[in-house]
């Protein structure tokens, strides 16, 4: 038996070597002759002269050998109470004709596209309709509100945009529609056309000339043929919160993207062609691309779309039926899904209501796992619960523990040990390695393996300051950590003002932005705050403009409303508070770091270099108002 040792020693030795042989499992137009160009360094591209399509790996090529009648889609929507399968065969077609009927519209390869779309098949049909034609799909999360839309709108200029009339979250219905026409009017940008589609539980109302129907836009059109692309052009661009209120545009090639995730597929996750793979997340976030979209579908798998939430969809047991209904072998989602399972069901009683003789792992990423809930998973499941580590920037595991290879030991509070493809490397402020233990920022050397992100969309310049600079040589990931004897890493905290709140990247920065923007509000600060069940929340502190004398809680009320309306729902900012003055450092930098520790009740020394030591007690009793810190 090959172990997972001999593998990495084996990619160290000869990465080309490696990389080319993974590439075997993709169909291609013509093949390439090498793996890495490194010749416009430090933007390295992969397989850059091979060609290839991703919608032909994805569906195609499965139905021509013979997986036509197999499911590739399974959707299981709770919320709306009902199931559906889509073949392979059926997949193809639906795909084709969608294509057909964007490039009939005029878009063409290298074309972008936003898609806005809640989890029904057809967001998935969308994204696979414009890897058909070379298109670049960019997904917006439902959760975000028109602001955020037309701060993409901005940045990708889409020539078309694909939605649907709404989302369906419990008790409530998002209007999509309103949101996608304020975008529109906000944006400087507009696109040529939008394709809405119609979901039964609302009609959303259609602008003559520049909205479509999606099936009469479908009407009478040629299915479309897949396009050959360069293996280094791009396939998608994902958006994800940086510092600032303007989003990072991640950029992934299509041909590094199908070589990763199909080795991925087969070495972590241990899934096998034709069978059941679910990724409990949204298609919205990277996850959602990678495993509940692209990897699935390239190996030939049959994945899972699932509209609803892991308690309230109806119960608790939601997760444990799809399970089981559908023979999912392994699932992925983020540890919040849990915390919140075992919330509402702490003995596990609804565990033990379905069998689930299929399921041999539990994947969890997103954030930190805590080894409570990890215990509380195995405990209740009776299989192997696997925390990885990744980003969005790289679109699969940075560290994981390689099932497919070798189950290696769980350590609690380690994903585990960096994956083929990233020497990973913990630095000091200057940017020397320190000795196994240590805690330092998380850096892996460049080149990235196939598949991460060569730049940001249109900011070269920005990729380059914000990963590239500060450890020449080295990617910084943005998170700090360790790694121990056995090279196992432990990932502890972000360097940056990056929080996560449910497994949703969010920047404290964007909120600190919109809360600004409140005629009353001086000077703010967003913290992220420890939360039990979402992991972080955000908190705001607003310092209030000189002689305003408003009802402080009428201010809170609006500014929750503000960052609701401006960021979304998403962002889950409800806790917030006046206070007079900002802890600050005598170079005037806000101690946000020190506020975090007074929320959460941990130890907190008075750092050398504050400006006025007083205003750490009026934070704490600010805080104090707010419930923080928190008992238990
Ligand atoms: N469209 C519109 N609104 C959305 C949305 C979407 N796609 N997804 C979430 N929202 C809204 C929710 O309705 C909620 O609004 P509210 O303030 O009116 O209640 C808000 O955004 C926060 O949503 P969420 O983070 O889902 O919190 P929740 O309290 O509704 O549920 C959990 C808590 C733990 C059940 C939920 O966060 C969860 O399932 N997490 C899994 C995490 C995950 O999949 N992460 C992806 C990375 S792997
Ligand atoms: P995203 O780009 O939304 O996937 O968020 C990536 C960030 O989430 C990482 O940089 C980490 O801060 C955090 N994260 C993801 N997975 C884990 C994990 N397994 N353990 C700890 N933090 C994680």
């Amino acid at each position: 038996m090959t172990t997972y040792a001999e593998i990495y020693a084996g990619w160290k030795a000869d990465p080309e070597a490696f990389w080319m042989e993974a590439a075997e499992a993709v169909d291609w137009i013509e093949k390439p002759t090498r793996a890495l160009d490194d010749s416009a360094a430090p933007f390295y591209r992969w397989f850059a002269d091979g060609v290839c399509n991703t919608c032909w790996n994805a569906v195609d090529r499965h139905v021509e050998a013979g997986r036509g009648n197999q499911p590739a889609i399974i959707h299981d929507s709770p919320i709306t109470g009902t199931k559906h399968v889509v073949t392979y065969a059926e997949l193809r077609d639906r795909v084709a004709s969608l294509a057909g009927a964007l490039k009939a519209k005029g878009v063409a390869k290298g074309d972008r596209v936003i898609i806005y779309m809640p989890m029904v098949p057809e967001a998935v049909e969308a994204m696979l309709a414009c890897a058909r034609i070379g298109a670049i799909h960019s997904v917006v999360f439902g959760g975000f509100a028109a602001h955020e839309l037309a701060v993409r709108i901005d940045d990708a200029t889409p020539k078309a945009i694909i939605a649907a009339s709404c989302g369906l979250e419990p008790g409530r219905v998002v209007h999509y529609k309103p949101l996608i026409d304020a975008a529109i009017e906000q944006s400087k940008h507009k696109p040529d056309f939008c394709v809405i589609l119609q979901r039964e539980q609302e009609v959303a109302k259609m602008i003559e000339g520049r909205d479509f129907d999606w099936h009469g836009f479908q009407y009478g059109v040629e299915p479309a043929a897949c396009e050959p692309v360069g293996g280094a052009d791009p396939l998608y661009i994902l958006y994800t919160s940086g510092t600032t209120g303007q989003p990072k545009g991640v950029l992934r090639p299509n041909a590094g993207h199908m070589v990763a995730l199909l080795w991925t597929m087969r070495n972590i996750y241990d899934i096998a062609p034709g069978e059941v793979f679910w990724a409990a997340s949204d298609v919205g976030w990277v996850v959602g691309h990678s495993y509940i979209v692209y990897a699935p579908l390239l190996l030939g798998a049959t994945t899972i779309v699932f509209e609803g939430k892991p308690v309230g969809t109806p119960d608790a047991g939601t997760f444990w039926r799809v399970i089981s209904e559908h023979g999912v072998k392994a699932l992925f989602t983020a540890p919040t899904a849990f915390r919140a399972i075992k919330r509402d069901d702490p003995k596990g009683e609804y565990v033990s209501k379905y069998p689930m003789p299929s399921l041999k792992t539990l994947f969890l990423a997103g954030e930190r796992a805590d080894p409570a809930t990890i215990e509380w998973a195995e405990q209740q499941l009776k299989v192997p619960v696997i925390d990885h580590w990744w980003q969005t920037e790289t679109g699969y595991a940075i560290a994981a523990n390689p099932v497919g290879i070798e189950l290696m030991p769980v350590k609690l509070g380690s994903p585990t040990v960096a994956m083929p493809g990233y020497d990973v490397r913990i630095l000091d402020e200057a940017g020397h390695e320190v000795p196994r233990g240590t805690l330092g920022a998380i850096a892996v050397k460049l080149p990235l393996p196939p598949g991460t992100l060569p730049t940001l969309w249109n900011a070269d310049d920005r990729f380059k300051k914000s990963y590239l600079t500060t450890f020449p040589g080295y990617y910084e990931t943005g998170d700090a950590g360790m790694m121990d004897d056995d090279g196992y890493l432990y990932i502890m905290a972000r360097t940056d003002d990056v929080i996560n709140v449910a497994g949703h990247r969010l920047s404290t920065g964007a909120m600190e932005e919109v809360l600004a923007s409140h005629p009353d509000v001086a000077e703010c600060a967003v913290i992220g705050v420890a939360d039990d069940l979402k992991g972080q929340l955000p908190m705001g502190f607003l310092c209030l403009n000189k002689g305003c004398n408003r009802p402080h809680d009428e201010i809170v009320k609006e500014c929750v409303k503000l960052v609701r309306d401006e960021i979304g729902p998403v962002a889950a900012f409800k806790l917030a508070t006046v206070v007079d003055r900002l802890p600050k450092t005598r170079s005037g930098k806000i101690l946000r770091a020190t506020m975090v520790k007074i929320a959460n009740g941990d130890d907190v020394k008075t750092p050398a270099t504050i400006d006025d030591p007083v205003i750490l007690d009026e934070i704490r009793g600010a805080l104090t108002g707010l419930g923080y810190p928190a008992a238990g």
